[in-house]
């Protein structure tokens, strides 16, 4: 069965759908099977950042019951799978959360992992997103305001009977008067997954006239190491796995690696 991990914060504009993107093409690259949604079903802009043309079906056809969640599936950057909301505001008002959690729920267990792009704030559409998911992974920018707003995320993700795992904090410029880490983790009682330094080419992908997250186009930008660093903690990867970027298996890599299985267990 996929992992369910909902990317959440208090307030929009922290980075949830650019992490979401990043972090699961970070995860793709490194042979996981990914499947990405764009459960921000208002304000879809996931296959946007992912580079993505208009989708004829989207998960609010699956979630009026009009479509199968499979044509509601389609291929992303480095193989990864996704599930694109619709952009018409008439779909968006039909659109019941309430069988979101059933949708995931029916897909999951294609997949390694399933990354939730959740909408901000505490509503109804959030609470489904939250609902949703086996672990949530917060993010926040690091000043009090984000950080309080994400707290109540939290919370309100624990009595949803979701398990928060760990924070990341974004927009980080290494100023004085930002929140260290530290103090971010006994606030939260969460660990850091990472820190993503604010990276003008961030915004900078998203204006080319071929939209390609970060982690494509520059994949040796200090946010896009930071963001294979999350995917790398988001997996339980090991430290010399973390920042290398993601490679498809090559024919004598994969030999190299039946190899050293034969060898561990002819011991
Ligand atoms: N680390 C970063 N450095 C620079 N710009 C960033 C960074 N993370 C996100 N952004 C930009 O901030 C804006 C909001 O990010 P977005 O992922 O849409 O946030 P959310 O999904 O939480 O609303 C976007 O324009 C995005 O390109
Ligand atoms: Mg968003």
């Amino acid at each position: 069965m996929g992992k369910v991990i909902t990317v959440a914060s208090g307030k929009g504009g922290v980075g949830k759908t650019t992490i979401t993107a990043n972090v699961g093409i970070a995860l793709a690259q490194k042979n996981f099977k990914v499947l990405l949604i764009d459960a921000d079903i208002a304000m879809a802009n996931l296959s946007l950042l992912l580079g993505m043309q208009a989708s004829p079906i989207t998960l609010h056809d699956v979630l009026v019951g009009e479509s199968t969640v499979e044509d509601a599936i389609y291929e992303g950057p480095a193989g990864l799978n996704f599930i694109p909301s619709g952009l018409s505001l008439e779909s968006y008002k039909r659109v019941d959360t309430e069988r979101l959690e059933a949708v995931v729920k029916e897909v999951a267990p294609k997949y390694d992992f399933v990354l939730l792009d959740a909408p901000p704030g505490i509503e109804k559409n959030v609470m489904s997103s939250l609902a949703a998911a086996d672990e949530i992974l917060l993010i926040t920018m690091p000043t009090s305001p984000s950080i309080a707003d994400v707290l109540k995320t939290k919370i309100v993700g624990q009595r949803l009977g979701s398990n928060p795992i760990a924070v990341v904090v974004n927009f980080s410029m290494g100023e004085k008067g930002e929140i260290a880490n530290e103090d971010i983790m006994k606030m939260l009682e969460l660990p850091v997954y990472g820190t993503i330094p604010y990276d003008p080419e961030v915004r900078r992908s998203f204006m080319q006239q071929k939209v390609q997250p970060i982690i494509l186009r520059k994949p040796s930008s200090p946010a896009s190491i930071a963001m294979r660093k999350v995917a790398a903690r988001v997996a339980g990867l090991k430290a010399h796995e973390l920042t290398a970027p993601g490679k498809k298996q090559g024919f004598l890599s994969k030999l190299l690696a039946i190899f050293k299985i034969g060898k561990r267990k002819s011991k």
